[in-house]
């Protein structure tokens, strides 16, 4: 028994002729959250698309939960545990809250719609609303919620925090750290270093699809220059 969750090992990526991925590798461990970072199109949301089967071209490998991945489809990485967040969302906006959820609930999974209602009191309240009519603020929680009652070991976010307002990310950045108390493995994609020093373990800095950084939120921090070349920060 290892306590890698994920591992990744030379991943490649294309769309069509474009090679976008470069030979990734890097670990989650259990219980960890692991941050990419890095700027506009470098290969952020394609590493969580390859890692989740959306990516159609990829090479490389990846073995979750001590399973080899590749030539996976997307529902059997899903049944693993592999369960992303997408940067858009991805919540059916003609469906209510309910039904957005009831739709993603999997049999056996460790988080029921019941317990994503009480964590989540906000998106409780709005259970019979369309998703379109959701706030920016509750449609991330919303596809948070569908993703954990797919039952995942493994969240991927992809910029949960982007286009909201302050207030909105701390209350997400305190939900977040709930689901790391709990024990869930995170992958987490963010431009804010504030949001990254609350959450993550260790940071991954992206570059034209490879990897030139790796290091703890206070090396980040400290390292100035990584800062400067690699990454739009929000605030420093
Ligand atoms: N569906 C697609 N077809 C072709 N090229 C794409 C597609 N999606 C993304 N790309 C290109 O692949 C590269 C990586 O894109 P990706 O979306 O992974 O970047 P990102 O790091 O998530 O950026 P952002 O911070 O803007 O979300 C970019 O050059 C982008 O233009
Ligand atoms: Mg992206």
């Amino acid at each position: 028994m290892t306590d890698k969750l994920l591992q990744v090992r030379n991943l490649h990526g294309w769309y069509g002729k474009s090679h976008v991925l470069q030979g990734l590798d890097f670990d989650v461990q259990h219980g960890e959250t692991v941050a990419l970072l890095g700027r506009n199109g470098v290969g952020k949301t394609t590493t969580m698309k390859a890692l989740t089967g959306l990516l159609r071209r990829r090479e490389g490998d990846v073995s979750f939960d001590g399973r080899a991945t590749s030539g996976l489809p997307v529902h059997a990485l899903a049944a693993m545990g592999l369960s992303l967040v997408p940067e858009d969302r991805g919540i059916f906006s003609t469906l209510t809250v309910e039904e957005n959820l009831r739709l993603a609930a999997r049999k056996g999974a460790r988080w029921t719609v019941r317990e994503v209602f009480s964590m989540f009191p906000a998106i409780e309240r709005r259970r019979k609303n369309i998703g379109g009519k959701l706030s920016g603020g509750e449609q991330q929680l919303l596809s948070i919620g569908r993703a954990l009652v797919t039952g995942p070991k493994l969240l991927l976010l992809d910029e949960p925090t982007e286009g909201l307002a302050p207030i909105i990310v701390d209350r997400l950045v305190e939900l977040i750290i709930e689901l790391k108390r709990a024990g869930l493995s995170i992958l987490l994609v963010e431009q804010s270093i504030d949001v990254c020093l609350a959450l993550a373990d260790r940071l991954l800095v992206l570059d034209h699809g490879q990897i030139v950084w790796r290091g703890t939120g206070p090396e980040l921090l400290a390292a100035e220059e990584v800062r400067n070349t690699y990454i739009t920060l929000e605030t420093a």
